[in-house]
């Protein structure tokens, strides 16, 4: 997959991608101090459509406070620098947005309260990030760092470091997917996705202190699931009860549903999507591309307004 665009937002210039460079002493290069976001906005054919654009924007600087860091710019700048980076593109098809807030200042100093924050906002054209049609998952040797070690509610870019060793692993074994559990041997997630379980028709997810991110299409999810009037849990889940349900699914920005049909040599199911998996996967779809009327509130069109 080749990522690029015509134009980066970089500290309130847009400026051409290949402008678009920091110097090697940045601080977040070296110590993983950036606040990264990563959103979707579906083109419908007459509009582009940022998925809960606010709500990201609001995680961003959740995680900043967590980090510890002064961000320079309130987060109605941060929405309207995303919108500017779109419209400059003239992006007309699905694209990704990586919004970036990250310490520049070059010094190796580690109290970071002081220092400079930059932001960036980088987008480009993309499409499926899993194979929509189910995906082979491995659970993997490394454990998702816990809340006691690092605030994995947080989009910190360190903390990322953990999901690359998980990915690895999983596509060395050659899975397409890592699932990890927490310190105490439960789910946690996956490498980019949370992970959602039904068993019976119900439908369970790991809770926030299973040292999950909180993720915004786990949320979206249990929403749709909820008000189509399907029984969604938050509960601990054990690694074998992966193995046993009847369906597992990922969610994420960038994996939206994507049905997990083995794991660790387990067929689940039947080794196809199964009917919960499916129906959501369809609801999500319209709703990101604002086709539901009741979820409208979730888009926000790029070029109309
Ligand atoms: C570790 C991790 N968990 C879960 C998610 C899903 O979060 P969201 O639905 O907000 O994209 C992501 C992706 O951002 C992630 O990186």
């Amino acid at each position: 997959m080749k990522f690029s665009a015509n134009y980066v937002w970089l500290d309130g210039r847009v400026v051409k991608w290949e402008d678009a460079k920091i110097h090697v002493l940045t601080h977040a290069l070296h110590y993983g101090t950036s606040i990264f976001e990563g959103i979707r906005a579906y083109w419908t054919g007459k509009d582009l459509l940022i998925f809960r654009l606010d709500d990201h924007v609001d995680r961003m600087f959740r995680s900043a406070k967590i980090l510890g860091v002064k961000v320079p710019y309130t987060a109605d700048e941060v929405r309207r620098a995303i919108i500017e980076t779109l419209r400059a593109n003239s992006f007309r098809e699905d694209v990704y947005i990586r919004p970036i807030m990250f310490v520049s200042t070059p010094t190796v100093t580690l109290d970071v309260r002081m220092l400079e924050v930059s932001l960036a906002v980088i987008a480009f054209p993309f499409g499926k990030y899993l194979p929509p049609e189910g995906i082979r998952a491995a659970v993997v040797s490394w454990r998702r760092v816990s809340n006691t070690m690092l605030p994995v509610m947080a989009k910190i870019g360190g903390i990322y470091v953990n999901s690359v060793l998980a990915l690895v692993e999983a596509r060395n074994k050659g899975f397409d997917e890592a699932i990890l559990m927490d310190a105490n041997g439960y789910i946690a997630e996956g490498s980019g996705e949370n992970v959602f379980v039904v068993r019976k028709g119900k439908i369970y997810t790991p809770p926030t202190y299973a040292s999950i991110l909180e993720g915004i299409t786990r949320d979206t999810v249990i929403k749709l699931a909820t008000d189509e009037g399907m029984y969604v849990e938050e509960r601990p889940i054990a690694r074998e009860e992966i193995y046993i349900a009847d369906e597992v699914f990922l969610v994420g920005t960038a994996a939206e549903i994507t049905p997990v049909v083995e794991i660790d040599g387990r067929t689940i199911g039947n080794g196809k999507p199964g009917p919960v998996t499916k129906k959501l996967a369809e609801l999500y779809a319209k709703v990101v591309r604002g086709e539901v009327e009741k979820y409208l509130r979730w888009v926000t069109p790029v070029y109309s307004t």
